[in-house]
């Protein structure tokens, strides 16, 4: 029997790594490209041809003609959303219908799931998780709870189940003494008119296409959301989002037996971002934090919050790469580094007792970061075209990496577009 294989791609950091951008690119060496987990709180961004594009429940591989593109069972889906994201792909001229499948086992977010989130975040009052409000929380919570209501429950008394789940969530919030109601009549509206567009996709048994797939001797490339400190069981708990983002997820977001999965990739940025609250130890408060943060235009593509930015965390990727099995490494954003004299690398953290130690521990609020120094390459390397071109101090930085990760980086971003990818030999 022939088989294909899988390879998984995802974040290593708080998300906004650039996955987006190098799912496109890498999609021609694949025949279907995959989202396993994670819905609307994702913002995935890419620049080709002068055009920019930012997919939220899209899989990135739907640019790069005739590739089959699956929203995967461990995904959770609003219809309204994602009806406005597929009528803009098909404006821009790229209808989806024949290339974009849905699993009828992914849930579905609820209206009242988005008002849940909202409830439960002020409920927390200054712990709030920050969270992109999209109603992911609620709507795994109810899947686990097994009080979900799934794409596959459109095709039989779709009305019947969703007047039950709504009346739950309108008691819950009762209970909470929610009142603010603002607007659902409108955005109920178009939830149902967005249920109505999703019949013009393919529902389908995710797992079996997968796996026929896989069967043919087809590859797979599944593409991760959000970032491994945000997984719901290795991520900086509570402050994290409510999927398991590892590549772990891959397998039981689309059904795919671990021995199948080959590449994992691991994509980091060449210094550090998070949106939303929780402990990030490398965060810089001083001009440098607002240097990456204009440079790289660090404001979230779902939310427009600004992210919080700081320098790369060598323990923290090290934990990373441990949970998910890193098999090579995608460094982006390097050129926004280009101008820096001095570039720091944490490689050790300072507990408060003073104690230096060199792995993730299980609490990271008051951890202090040992960095390193590198000289900056002080080049402009947007332009560049080949690896060979690298500045000396540039190759310093990516071995000393490499070497402290013990994995390749084999990829390195040089800039949004599509064009400014450079593959290492
Ligand atoms: P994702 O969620 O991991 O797909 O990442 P986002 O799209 O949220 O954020 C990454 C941002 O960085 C986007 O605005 C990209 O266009 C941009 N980007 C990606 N790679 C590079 C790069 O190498 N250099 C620069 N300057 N920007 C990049
Ligand atoms: P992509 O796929 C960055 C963060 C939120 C919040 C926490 C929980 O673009 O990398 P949620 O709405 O998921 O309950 O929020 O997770 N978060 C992200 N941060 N990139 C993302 O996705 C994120 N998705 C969620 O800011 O702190
Ligand atoms: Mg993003």
């Amino acid at each position: 029997m022939e088989t294909g294989k899988v390879d998984v791609l995802l974040g290593l950091q708080w998300g906004d790594e650039g996955k987006g951008k190098v799912v496109d690119v890498l999609t021609p060496r694949y025949d279907v490209v995959a989202r396993f987990q994670g819905g609307p709180n994702a913002g995935h961004t890419l620049e080709f041809e002068g055009q920019k594009y930012v997919l939220r429940s899209i899989p990135s591989g739907i640019f790069q003609g005739g590739k089959i593109n699956i929203i995967g069972n461990g995904v959770v889906l609003a219809p309204d959303l994602f009806m406005n994201e597929a009528k803009d792909l098909a404006a821009s001229g790229h209808p989806l219908f024949e290339r974009l499948y849905i699993s009828k086992k992914a849930h579905l977010i609820m209206p009242t799931h988005r008002i849940l989130d909202k409830a439960y975040e002020v409920a927390k009052g200054k712990d709030l998780v920050g969270t992109t409000g999209k109603g992911i929380g609620p709507t795994y919570t109810d899947k686990t709870s097994r009080n979900g209501l799934r794409v596959g429950d459109i095709l039989h008394d779709f009305e019947i189940k969703y007047l039950k789940h709504k009346e739950r969530h309108l008691n819950l919030l009762k209970s909470m003494g929610w009142t603010d109601f603002e607007g659902f009549e409108e955005t109920e509206k178009q939830w149902m008119e967005g249920v109505e567009y999703m019949r013009n996709f393919r529902f389908v048994d995710s797992e079996h296409v997968i796996n026929h797939t896989l069967r043919a001797g087809k590859f797979i490339l599944c593409e991760g959301a959000q970032g491994t400190m945000l997984d719901i069981d290795f991520g900086s708990y509570p402050f994290v989002t409510s999927s398991n983002t590892i590549s772990a997820g891959a397998c039981t977001g689309l059904g795919i037996g671990p021995n199948k999965i080959g590449n994992v990739f691991g994509i980091m940025k060449a210094y550090c971002t998070r949106v939303g609250s929780g402990p990030f130890p490398t965060e810089l408060f001083d001009k440098t934090g607002d240097k990456l943060c204009d440079l790289g235009h660090e404001y979230g593509a779902v939310t427009g919050r600004k992210r919080r930015c700081g320098w790369i965390d060598l323990i923290q990727l090290r934990y990373s790469i441990m949970v998910n099995g890193v098999t090579e490494l995608i460094m982006m954003k390097s050129d926004v580094l280009d101008t820096f004299d001095t570039i720091k690398a944490c490689v050790g953290y300072e507990l408060p007792n003073g104690e230096a130690i060199d792995e993730l521990p299980y609490d990271i609020n008051d951890v202090k970061p040992i960095y390193k120094e590198f000289k900056g390459w002080k080049t402009d390397m947007t332009r560049l075209t080949d690896e060979t071109q690298f500045p000396k101090e540039f190759n310093d930085y990516v071995k000393f990496l490499e070497e402290f990760l013990e994995t390749r980086i084999g990829v390195i971003s040089i800039g949004p577009d599509r064009e400014q990818t450079i593959i290492r030999k």
